[in-house]
């Protein structure tokens, strides 16, 4: 395998990106990069601070940044790791992650965290927009039934309430709201493997990417 790999894994919410790719950056032993959480964190300061003013976001992400240890999230000194997942922070983070200067700030934090490590992010606009050169692209698909029973299952585990008619249409409204915004929007590069994870088990989808990252030379 090459020394310094950067994989960017792309795709619609709940494809299972973060829990490959968790799983990848351990086996590989490089560093794993959750951006999904970091549009998360803006979106919870700007319903903690009551303002969708972007230079307001940035400013109190600036004072108090963003940080990740082990499996968790933290906006300054304050865990926010299980606070970002709550259904207000899920339902407005789209309109905040299409602000342009949002994502101006995000993607310049995302690519000096990578520097020249090696390093597997997860995201929308991983290989077309952040880490563009990367040496293998993968775009994760799945049925939008099987991705709610996915997130249904987590969110019972959690100890979350959920209804799965309701997953099925907030991640429909989400997938159409991303894919659809003017910056940045969620779509696979030219060059990205298209990978639908419909009925596989994660083993599956990890070895399939692993394999790939194997031949890279
Ligand atoms: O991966 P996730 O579901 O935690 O991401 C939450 C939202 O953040 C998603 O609906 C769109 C946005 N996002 C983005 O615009 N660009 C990224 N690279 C990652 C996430």
């Amino acid at each position: 395998m090459k020394k310094n790999i950067q994989i960017a894994i792309d795709g619609p919410a709940s494809s299972g990106k973060s829990t490959v790719a968790k799983i990848i950056a351990n086996d590989l032993a490089i560093i794993y990069l959750d951006t999904g959480a970091m549009y998360r964190s803006a979106t919870l300061v700007s319903i903690e601070e009551q303002t969708k003013n972007s230079i307001e976001i940035i400013d109190y992400l600036k004072d108090n940044p963003i940080s990740f240890e082990k499996t968790s999230v933290f906006i300054g000194n304050r865990d926010v790791t299980e606070v970002i997942r709550d259904n207000e922070v899920t339902s407005n983070v789209s309109e905040i992650s299409a602000i342009p200067e949002i994502r101006k700030f995000m993607v310049s934090e995302q690519r000096r965290i990578a520097g020249s490590s090696s390093i597997i992010m997860d995201g929308r606009d991983i290989a077309t927009v952040v880490l563009p050169n990367a040496d293998l692209k993968i775009f994760l698909i799945a049925d939008v039934e099987e991705r709610a029973q996915r997130r249904y299952k987590e969110n019972i585990k959690r100890g979350i309430e959920s209804d799965l008619g309701y997953l099925i249409e907030e991640i429909a409204t989400r997938d159409k709201y991303d894919s659809t915004r003017e910056v940045s929007p969620l779509k696979p590069a030219e060059d990205s493997i298209i990978f639908d994870t419909t009925g596989k088990s994660i083993e599956e989808v990890v070895a399939f990417i692993e394999n790939k990252a194997k031949e890279l030379k």
